[in-house]
């Protein structure tokens, strides 16, 4: 199985370009399956993610190819099936996302349920319960999910809590649907509004994406388009603290710095210098150590919780004692364990990790659990005195394109190993 190796020590310098966004693709990918025509995405991040969503809905019957500019080609036209198997939702939770739009377009789909997952039970109650709202009968049998719709009816659904792929599966099964419907308590991620933008191209007539109160007025059909997604602010995130874990100045590019800005107080709280232009940031640590932050993670625009982990990375080795609280999900502190051998002082009580940031980190074998946390790990690792070697790093690849190389262009000494 695939590792990185790294040799620690070396504070990171340089530009790296941000890839498209991995959490706005999934989504766009699966609501390609509404369209009465051929779909064009750009700014397709190559991740393993991407490409067990592809072979979902190759799986289907939706025709799949490359254009001349590399953007991805989607064609659902001749769609032949409505299954998303239990062995290919078990690897990737969002295949949940063709839920909404398979019951919208072709009035049934039959999706596995995910299960628990590493941090934290994540159900899929409210999807479904939001689909029944619109009208549709859902089953649960034999670990599957059974939907089917004539037709769905607008209506408002207010939801119990904040759920950004559960927004996103009602809002695509609800441009279908006759009438209006009303999310309120709506996810406002950035994500969520980039798959607006993508479904308003289709034709889709939605209005209110990015605040708590999404409106969508159902239309009879969405036609083919054309669609660049949007850049990846957890991936630019995770350079930027890599910058100031290590010492080091990092510019990241191609990104859209007003989506970063919980990420960006607490990078200034650290101790960074941040210089920020139209579609770049910077991070400048001038060698210094960083000061311990406290952060409280929450759904947009609070602190990402796919930041959390990154950060416990930077506490780890940061001046004073930092407080991490997370809300969001309820196991997401795998990464502690993991940093306690590199010689990080965490404990973690209930929701909370109390970090006691200690003046070096020393290196050592540990394994990643889930996406995040690899990235957090891998952070340590950069600091770290001596050879850390991550194993299990086909999370990582899950969400982060290249990323040893993007590391490695920075200064890291970093390669993959068999
Ligand atoms: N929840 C329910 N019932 C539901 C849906 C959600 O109780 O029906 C709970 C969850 O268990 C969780 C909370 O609501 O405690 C919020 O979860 P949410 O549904 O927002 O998460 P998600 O849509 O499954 C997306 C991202 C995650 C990201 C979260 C939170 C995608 C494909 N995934 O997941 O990304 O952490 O939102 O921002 O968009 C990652 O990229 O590493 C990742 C895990």
């Amino acid at each position: 199985m695939a590792k990185l190796l790294i040799e620690g020590g070396v504070p990171l310098s340089g530009d790296v370009p941000v890839s498209g966004a991995k959490n706005a693709v999934l989504p766009i990918l699966a609501g390609a399956l509404l369209a009465d025509g051929v779909v064009r995405i750009g700014r397709v991040p190559h991740l393993q993610d991407v490409t067990t969503m592809m072979e979902l809905l190759g799986r289907m019957g939706v025709e799949l190819a490359l254009d001349e500019r590399l953007w991805i080609e989607l064609d659902p036209t001749r769609l032949r099936e409505h299954v998303a198997p239990y062995e290919l939702v078990r690897t990737m939770r969002a295949s949940i996302l063709v839920l909404g739009p398979l019951l919208a377009r072709w009035g049934r789909a039959v999706v596995s349920l995910p299960g628990g997952c590493a941090i934290g039970e994540r159900p899929v109650d409210l999807h479904i319960k939001g689909l029944r709202a619109l009208g549709a009968e859902v089953e649960l049998s034999g670990g599957y999910i059974e939907a089917r719709a004539e037709r769905l009816s607008g209506t408002r659904i207010v939801m119990d809590l904040v759920t950004v792929t559960g927004t996103e599966n009602l809002m695509m099964a609800a441009t279908l649907a006759r009438g209006t419907t009303i999310i309120e308590n709506a996810a406002q991620e950035p994500e969520v509004v980039d798959l607006a933008r993508f479904l308003k191209r289709l034709g889709a007539r939605i209005e209110g994406e990015g605040s708590n109160t999404i409106i969508i007025e159902g239309v009879e059909r969405l036609s083919g388009g054309e669609y660049e997604v949007l850049p990846d602010r957890i991936e630019a995130g995770t350079y930027l603290v890599a910058g100031a874990i290590s010492g080091g100045r990092v510019k990241v590019t191609g990104v859209r710095p007003e989506h970063l800005d919980a990420v960006l107080l607490k990078l200034r709280e650290a101790g960074a210098e941040l210089a920020i232009g139209t579609d770049w940031i910077e991070v400048d640590m001038r060698g210094r150590r960083p000061r311990a932050v406290d952060l409280t993670t929450a759904p947009y625009p609070g602190f990402p919780t796919d930041m959390q982990a990154q950060f416990c990375a930077l506490d780890a080795i940061a001046e004073g004692v930092g407080l991490i609280r997370e809300t969001v999900f309820e196991n997401r502190f795998m990464h502690a364990q993991e940093l306690r051998r590199l010689g990080a002082d965490i404990a973690v009580e209930g929701n909370t990790a109390i970090i006691r940031g200690v003046p070096r980190l020393s290196g050592a074998p540990i394994m990643a659990t889930d996406l995040r946390a690899s990235a957090s790990l891998l952070l340590a690792g950069l600091v770290a005195e001596g050879t850390t070697v991550v194993d299990r790093i086909y999370h990582l690849d899950r969400g982060y394109e290249r990323i040893e190389e993007k590391l490695a262009r920075l200064g890291a000494r970093i390669r993959r190993i068999r």
